[in-house]
């Protein structure tokens, strides 16, 4: 279908002329626009719940696939297909607004089967290389820009305070300094061909609440918010960041998805962000502690400085409420203008008018060769070598013989973690990739390495056991610890069969966060913290060889063993 850009000059109206400034072309078609119009636009509903038809008669602006909502098969292709499906539909309205689809892709293009899966932020934390992370926004730009999506609900930009908060690893480190170093991501997502639009989130505090709860509330004076919380998404807006996903955690009390004050005086005011303040998936819903959502809250939440709310399932009475509000003068249609303004603009500058439906020349980059090595370079760059005792690393290779162990060694799910194909992730080979075993058969040269995930045969004379433990995968609210986790019972069954035996103890740790192993580190050869590497797991024997020395850092507080900054190299 040719776009409406390529009808006849004589008769394309003034916002369809790619030639004219983007605030002209968005004033001339906000002038042509209905409420309905208007609402439509601010209105972001996910795909399970959404026809071609839907997005049609609705007029809908924006749709999301939720973590793991993938359309069957689970390929690039049928993602292309699926986008421009809904694409067509929308651009078979009167005004033709191209729609803006968004997707998780916060370590890669992580929902898509065969995508490079990068580290997740808490190890990219650890490599202190900003122009490595905007390179793999460049990287997943491309990878999302493959499956027609222009919208990435990433980068996380959380300062997290908390290591018990389910959320720790979707941060690049306890201290503002690092994620605000790590905004190059929004460089590497917006600034290039192909184009995405990035999302700095969760705006405000959504790593400080009290315990590390998830949603919970952050208790902090006005200053300490400020110095903690705010310089990421400063770095961000001056970065030119399109989008900016609020929180779904509250600031002493106030929930962020009501807050006037930090979303439109703060966020937009001060800081002068001038592109889309969106909601977080059914949040305005928890405005009042009670589920579903209001006319008050969609009223309060619109008013306080939202542009578009994120309705997966129930955006036909989000639309119908929104209307009525601002029909009966609750909610100004000044406002209302200023979000569709704001959305109009992403829309343009993203070139959605111009060529609206997927590039498919950007379709082979979904885990290319090229992006892959990225991935394994940043895999090596994020591996922090906590102890070593005695040289145990790097590991020899003549002669010697390695019995590898643990859960961990052999699982790509588990070294991907959540946001993984499916929202919480899962085991298993779950995508292609190289597992951490994987890696060390390839890097062993002529050092005999046998696989014995139990470590039943830990008493036959191994040179060292290389026992890869850690954590099953999780996302947001699920991985949510009241207390610091340490190993479970299947790691700590490996580790007493290994001790019984004798043999040199390497560990590696594949976990979203640090562990309470200060019990049994003083038995260890040496310990590796891998973070959750993702699919490239042979970055993780790239530093146990020592074909790459270890050079990471800790970006959080090990607690009760390591300070932040911690990390030794050979
Ligand atoms: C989730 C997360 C947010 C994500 C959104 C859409 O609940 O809080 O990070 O972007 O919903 O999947």
């Amino acid at each position: 279908m040719r776009p409406l850009s390529d009808s006849p000059a004589t008769t394309r109206p003034p916002y369809l002329d790619a030639g004219l400034p983007v605030a002209a072309r968005v004033a001339d078609l906000l002038a042509r626009m209905s409420l309905a119009d208007k609402v439509g636009q601010m209105t972001q509903a996910e795909r399970a719940s959404v026809t071609p038809a839907d997005v049609t008669a609705y007029r809908l602006g924006s749709m999301l696939s939720g973590g793991g909502s993938s359309p069957t098969p689970n390929t690039a292709r049928a993602w292309a297909d699926m986008y421009d499906g809904y694409q067509r539909a929308a651009l078979d309205t009167p005004l033709r607004v191209p729609l803006l689809y968004g997707v998780d892709a916060v370590h890669g293009h992580n929902n898509v089967h065969g995508a490079t899966i990068f580290p997740h932020n808490i190890g990219l934390g650890a490599t202190r290389d900003p122009e490595l992370v905007r390179r793999i926004g460049r990287a997943t730009a491309e990878e999302v820009a493959g499956t027609g999506i222009h919208w990435d609900f990433a980068p996380c930009l959380a300062v997290v305070r908390d290591p018990r908060w389910g959320r720790t690893y979707e941060a690049f480190g306890e201290v503002p300094a690092i994620p605000e170093a790590m905004a190059t991501m929004v460089s590497g997502l917006q600034d290039g061909v192909p184009s995405v639009l990035a999302t700095a989130k969760h705006y405000l505090g959504d790593g400080g609440t009290t315990g590390g709860v998830d949603r919970g509330d952050t208790r902090l004076s006005e200053a300490e918010l400020r110095a903690l919380h705010l310089p990421p998404f400063r770095a961000a807006v001056e970065r030119g960041v399109g989008s900016v996903m609020v929180s779904y955690s509250a600031w002493n009390g106030l929930p962020l998805h009501a807050h006037a004050y930090l979303l439109t005086t703060v966020l937009k005011g001060e800081l002068g962000f001038d592109g889309i303040v969106v909601s977080d998936y059914n949040a305005v819903d928890l405005i009042d502690g009670e589920p579903g959502f209001t006319p008050e809250e969609v009223r309060t939440a619109v008013n306080a400085g939202l542009d578009m709310v994120m309705v997966p399932s129930e955006w036909r009475r989000f639309i119908a409420v929104l209307c009525a509000e601002v029909e009966a003068g609750r909610v100004p249609m000044a406002r209302v203008d200023d979000a569709v303004r704001r959305i109009l603009t992403a829309k343009f500058r993203l070139g959605l008018f111009e060529s609206p439906l997927a590039d498919r020349s950007w379709t082979p980059s979904v885990g290319s060769p090229a992006h892959r090595a990225l991935a394994r370079e940043a895999v090596r760059a994020s591996q922090v070598l906590l102890h070593n005792d005695g040289g145990a690393l790097p590991l020899a290779r003549a002669g010697a013989r390695y019995l590898v162990t643990g859960r961990n060694a052999d699982d790509m799910g588990h070294q991907c973690g959540g946001w993984s194909i499916t929202w919480q992730g899962s085991s298993g080979a779950i995508t292609p990739g190289t597992t951490i075993l994987d890696g060390i058969r390839a890097a062993a040269g002529g050092a005999e390495i046998v696989h014995d995930p139990g470590a039943e045969r830990a008493g036959d004379g191994w040179t060292a056991a290389i026992a890869v433990l850690g954590e099953a995968p999780y996302a947001e609210f699920k991985g949510d610890r009241p207390e610091l986790p340490g190993l479970d019972e299947a790691d700590l069954a490996v580790l007493a069969r290994l001790r019984a035996a004798g043999v040199p103890v390497v560990v590696v740790l594949v976990s979203g966060r640090p562990l309470d192993v200060a019990a049994h580190a003083g038995d260890w050869a040496a310990l590796v913290a891998a973070w959750l590497p993702g699919t490239e797991g042979a970055g993780v024997a790239d530093v146990l060889f020592g074909d790459h020395p270890p050079a990471g850092r800790l970006p959080v507080t090990w607690p009760g063993l390591y300070p932040f900054g911690h990390g030794l190299s050979y």
